[in-house]
C-alpha cells in the first residue's frame, strides 16, 4: 500500500477568495496549498476591468502569509457592458481569462448576460485574439435546475465552430453528458472539476434533512453523474484539470439565506486523494492537480513540491464561522507541507 506521495504543488484554476476579511480569512489556506489560484471575479463589487484585476491581485498577495510562494491569476467577469477594448486591456496586465456567468444563475451573477449571444459583438474575437481563455459556468437561464448544464450545450457547440482559436473552460462539470461532450471537443476545449462534485450526489443534499452546507451551483446531481466525473478525472486525459471551485460563504449566510457554495480549500487535496485511490488511480493525481491545468493556460509546471500522507485527520467543523466540505469527518490522508525540488 502506498503510504506517501509526492506531487508537484497544484494549482487551482477556479477558486473564489472574496474580498474583505473573508478574503483576509480564506487566502491563506489556498496558499498553503497551491503554487497559483485563478481567482474568479464574482466579488461585490466585481473584477470588470484591467485595473481591477492590478488591485485585486495587489490586495490577495497582501494577504498570502510570507515565504508561500503563491501567485494569484485574475479574471474579470463579463457582462453586457463589457468591450473588446475592455478584454485587450485585461490581456495586456496578465489577466489570463475572463468569466462568463449566465444571468442568476450563481452567486453575484445578476448582472450577467442571459447566454453568450448577449456579449457585445467583438469581445470574444478579441479574448480569441489576446489570448484570453474564455471560462463558463454552463448552465442555461430559464431552464429547470438539473437541465440547465446539459441544456447548455448546443450553445457552446455553436461558439466551438465559429471561434476554433479561443480556449474555453467548462467550469466545474456536473453531469455525464457535459465530460462526453468535453471530450468531443477539440482540444482547445477544457473542463474543470471540484472536490466536492466527486464525492457528493443530490443526495447528500435533499436525500434526508437539507443540507445547506453540501448546496453549490451547479448542483450536484446523480451517482451516474459522479461515476462519470470520476472516470474523466482519474482517466488521465489532459482535458479534465483540477478547479475547486472553493466558494466561502459565512455558516449563516450558507444556514440562514441557502447561499451557493462550498468551502474546501483546506481540504482539496485530501479529499481527491482519497477520491483517486478509491478508483484505484492514485498515480494519475499529480497530474490532475499539477499538470493538465498549467498545460491548458500556457503556463510552466511547478517546481515546489507537496507530499500527501496516509495518515487520518478529523476535518474541523468550522473554520472561524466558515463551514467546510467533510465537516467533522476523518480523511485518511493529510498533508505534510512543501519541499523544494533540487
Ligand atoms: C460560487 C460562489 O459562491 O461564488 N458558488 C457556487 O455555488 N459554486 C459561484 C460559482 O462558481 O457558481
Ligand atoms: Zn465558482
Amino acid at each position: 500500500m502506498i503510504e506517501s506521495l509526492n506531487i508537484p504543488k497544484p494549482d487551482d484554476f477556479h477558486v473564489h477568495l472574496r474580498q474583505g476579511s473573508l478574503l483576509k480569512l480564506v487566502t491563506p489556506f489556498t496558499a498553503a496549498h497551491f503554487s497559483r489560484a485563478l481567482v474568479m471575479p464574482n466579488t461585490e463589487p466585481p473584477i470588470l476591468t484591467a485595473r481591477d484585476a492590478v488591485n485585486y491581485a495587489a490586495e490577495l498577495r497582501s494577504a498570502s502569509p510570507q515565504g508561500m510562494n503563491f501567485q494569484p491569476l485574475t479574471t474579470i467577469k463579463l457582462t453586457k457592458l463589457t468591450t473588446n477594448v475592455s478584454v485587450e486591456n485585461a490581456a495586456a496586465v496578465g489577466v489570463l481569462a475572463a468569466k462568463f456567468y449566465p444571468q442568476g444563475m450563481t452567486t453575484n451573477a445578476s448582472d450577467g448576460p442571459v447566454n453568450l449571444h448577449d456579449l457585445q459583438p467583438g469581445v470574444l474575437d478579441a479574448m480569441q485574439e489576446s489570448d484570453l481563455v474564455l471560462c463558463v459556468h454552463a448552465e442555461a437561464v430559464g431552464v429547470f435546475c438539473l437541465d440547465r448544464e446539459i441544456a447548455f450545450l448546443p450553445e457552446l457547440d455553436e461558439y466551438v465552430r465559429v471561434f476554433p482559436r479561443l480556449r474555453i473552460v467548462l467550469e466545474h462539470l456536473s453531469t455525464r453528458g457535459a465530460v462526453e461532450a468535453v471530450e468531443g471537443w477539440p482540444a482547445n476545449v477544457a473542463a474543470t472539476v471540484t472536490p466536492h462534485h466527486l464525492v457528493l450526489t443530490l443526495d447528500d443534499l435533499i436525500g434526508s434533512e437539507l443540507h445547506p452546507h453540501s448546496f453549490c451551483k451547479p448542483v450536484p446531481k446523480t451517482l451516474d453523474d459522479q461515476r462519470a466525473l470520476i472516470r474523466a478525472v482519474t482517466s488521465g486525459k489532459p482535458k479534465f484539470f483540477l478547479g475547486t471551485d472553493s466558494a466561502p460563504h459565512w455558516r449563516t449566510a450558507k444556514e440562514e439565506s441557502g447561499a451557493a457554495g462550498i468551502f474546501n480549500a483546506p481540504v482539496a487535496l485530501q479529499v481527491l486523494a482519497q477520491v483517486f485511490e478509491d478508483a484505484g488511480a492514485l498515480g494519475r493525481l499529480g497530474d490532475f492537480v499539477a499538470a493538465f491545468g498549467a498545460d491548458f493556460y500556457r503556463l510552466p509546471r511547478n517546481r515546489d513540491r507537496i507530499e500527501l500522507v496516509r495518515r487520518s485527520v478529523r476535518i474541523p467543523n468550522d473554520y472561524e464561522g466558515i463551514v467546510p466540505l467533510w465537516a467533522g469527518r476523518e480523511a485518511r490522508w493529510s498533508l505534510t507541507g512543501q519541499t523544494p525540488l533540487q
